[in-house]
């Protein structure tokens, strides 16, 4: 029986969330937000958090700065039961990454400091650490920057040992869309885009096309609709679930909130309508608090929340 269920390889880092600020920001003014939290981000840390919130075994490698928002990002990951063991603190000039989130109603800016998120490297994983496991994940692929030229061939690796696979790009702040995602989706079992970024990866500007096109290079696509929850393609198979109606704070990490429940089930053989559903669950609650993690932090809602909208 290998020691985890799922093993991620990616990033740790921090949001800084403000809300109440205006839409237009005029330079050289003092402006004021109204609300401010300083969680844990970072696709593959809320993913690494949720999933051991849930129940899973989680194995995580990682960077981080040696620096108080690396060692405040590790405080949750531990609690919750994620392996962060082979998680690697690194000295020097280049601090944990940070994204400043400025949510306004319907919208928000992102702007992200990558720091040690760019220097996670081939040289700093574990094969056979990550290799324990029934299944294999990596979020975040362009913000990799010295590990995704290999990506292809960790998960290739991670397949040959007999794990399942599944990637989640998230955005390319570059929008090229380039940088060798066909070859990695060769071994990719589950694909996790979001509606825009299936669009992206399948160079096509229609949902229905970009999902029939994705459909042929990968076993299972499933992409996230925000207020329209999740559909999934497989082969020819087609599977919808709608989302639930929650009042949000805000939508950070729903996404990455969605992956985790859906591969705490993915995982454990559940059948494909029930996993879309279980990913629409965790997305949904993640939005009731601020950030991608905090809701997962209160077992007993989670549990009543799960239970209500089951
Ligand atoms: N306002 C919302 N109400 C209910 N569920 C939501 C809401 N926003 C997101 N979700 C859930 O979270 C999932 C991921 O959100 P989405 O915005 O599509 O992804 P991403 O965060 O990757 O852009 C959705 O598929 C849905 O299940
Ligand atoms: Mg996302």
């Amino acid at each position: 029986m290998p020691k985890f269920d799922i093993t991620i390889a990616g990033e740790v880092n921090l949001d800084l969330i403000l809300y109440g600020l205006p839409d237009e920001l005029p330079p050289e003014r003092e402006l004021l937000a109204d609300r401010m939290m300083l969680t844990l981000g970072g696709s593959s840390s809320i993913l690494a958090h949720n999933l051991a919130a849930l129940g899973s075994r989680v194995g995580f490698q990682s960077r981080i700065g040696d620096d108080d928002l690396g060692a405040s990002a590790l405080l949750p990951l531990q609690k919750i039961g994620v392996d962060i063991s082979q998680l690697r603190r690194v000295p020097g000039p280049i601090k944990t990454g940070l994204t400043v989130v400025l949510q306004r109603a319907a919208w928000r800016n992102m702007v992200t400091y990558s720091g040690t998120i760019a220097e996670l490297t081939w040289e700093d994983l574990d094969f056979s650490y990550l290799g324990n496991s029934r299944h294999f994940h990596v979020s975040s692929f362009y913000l990799q920057r010295a590990l995704r030229p290999r990506i292809p061939e960790l998960f290739r690796k991670m397949k040959e040992a007999g794990l399942t696979t599944s990637l989640d790009t998230n955005d390319d702040p570059d929008d090229t869309w380039e940088g060798g995602l066909r070859e990695a989706l060769r071994y990719v079992d589950v694909f996790l885009p979001n509606e825009r970024e299936a669009q992206k990866a399948a160079e096509v500007d229609d949902l229905e096309t970009a999902i029939r096109k994705l459909a042929d290079l990968v076993p299972l696509v499933v992409v996230k609709m925000g207020r329209q929850g999740a559909a999934a393609q497989r082969g020819k198979e087609r599977f919808t679930s709608p989302a639930i109606k929650v009042e949000a704070v805000d939508p950070v990490g729903a996404g990455d909130s969605f992956d985790a429940g859906f591969l705490h089930n993915f995982v454990r053989g559940a059948d494909l309508t029930a996993c879309l559903h279980a990913g629409n669950l965790a997305g949904a609650f993640s939005t009731t608090q601020p950030g991608g993690t905090e809701a997962f932090r209160d077992t007993r809602r989670r549990e009543q929340f799960f239970r209500e909208h089951s």
